[in-house]
């Protein structure tokens, strides 16, 4: 349950701070209509990451991997953002410097017109070629729903293209481990949305706090996360920062 002091306090650091990084995970869209992936109703529940999130389950059978993220699209698609997403623009805007690090690969934070969103895990409007043909570019955007053909082509080489999102066992693109970095020098570090086991994103709060940032959580779980916190806000992200903003609003 979130506190009038925490919603308070968190707005007084806000009101000081220059440097505000938000993370942000699932739970962010979760009153959008995107299902998480581990909490009640989450993907994992109902499909084996291992069976349809790896290069191996991929090269097993592009089909069935795409069928899933062509769901995924169709359902993210009916989606709209909210008021999680429509704050945290708002606050892209307001900053100097303001960086939003996101695992989600929805495209909602974009859609809500958010600045300098660094898309930690891919996204699901993305594809790149299978083979790596070099004759496309590494990534492209096609947001068709539903394809012609599963798998969608290559432009560049007909082959198979696969979804732009960074499977398990795949690493993080060097050059977006590198910018998320330089976000971790901060005054305020906002978590918000995820259950912070997967990693690297996991361990992206604890090091902005090592540098001195001050780290707040927002979750209905207390636990997701707390102990890289100095403050938890325990609810659901579209109502807690929708009562920060009025408390920013109402200075
Ligand atoms: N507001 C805020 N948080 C919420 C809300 C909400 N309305 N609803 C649920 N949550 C919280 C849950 O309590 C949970 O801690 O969001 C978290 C969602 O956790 P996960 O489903 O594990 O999602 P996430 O942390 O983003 O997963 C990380 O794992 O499966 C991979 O690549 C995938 O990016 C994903 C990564």
């Amino acid at each position: 349950m979130t506190t009038p002091e925490g919603i308070a306090g968190l707005a007084t650091r806000l009101r000081r701070a220059q440097r505000v990084t938000v993370l942000t995970g699932a739970g962010v869209s979760a009153a959008s209509g995107v299902p998480t992936f581990r909490g009640p109703g989450g993907l994992w529940k109902d499909f084996r990451p291992e069976e349809l999130a790896t290069a191996a389950a991929f090269s097993r059978d592009p089909r069935l991997v795409w069928e899933w993220y062509e769901w995924r699209r169709q359902r993210v698609a009916q989606c709209a953002p909210n008021r999680a997403h429509e704050v945290l623009a708002a606050w892209s805007r307001r900053y100097p410097r303001f960086t939003l690090v996101t695992q989600n690969v929805d495209g909602l934070h974009e859609r809500a017109g958010t600045r300098n969103v660094i898309r930690f895990h891919g996204s699901i409007w993305e594809l790149g070629c299978w083979q790596g043909c070099g004759g496309s570019p590494a990534r492209w955007t096609d947001d068709t729903v539903p394809f012609p053909e599963l798998p969608p082509p290559c432009p560049g080489c007909g082959g198979w293209a696969r979804p732009g999102v960074v499977w398990f066992g795949e690493p993080i693109d060097p050059s977006v481990l590198a910018e998320a970095d330089r976000a971790l020098d901060c005054d305020v570090c906002l978590v918000a949305g995820t259950s912070s086991v997967v990693y690297p994103a996991a361990g992206l709060a604890g090091e902005a706090r090592r540098r001195g940032a001050y780290v707040a959580v927002v979750n209905p779980d207390a636990s997701a996360g707390a102990e890289d916190a100095d403050l938890v806000l325990a609810g659901n992200a579209e109502d807690v920062l929708d009562e920060v903003e009025a408390a920013l609003a109402g200075a």
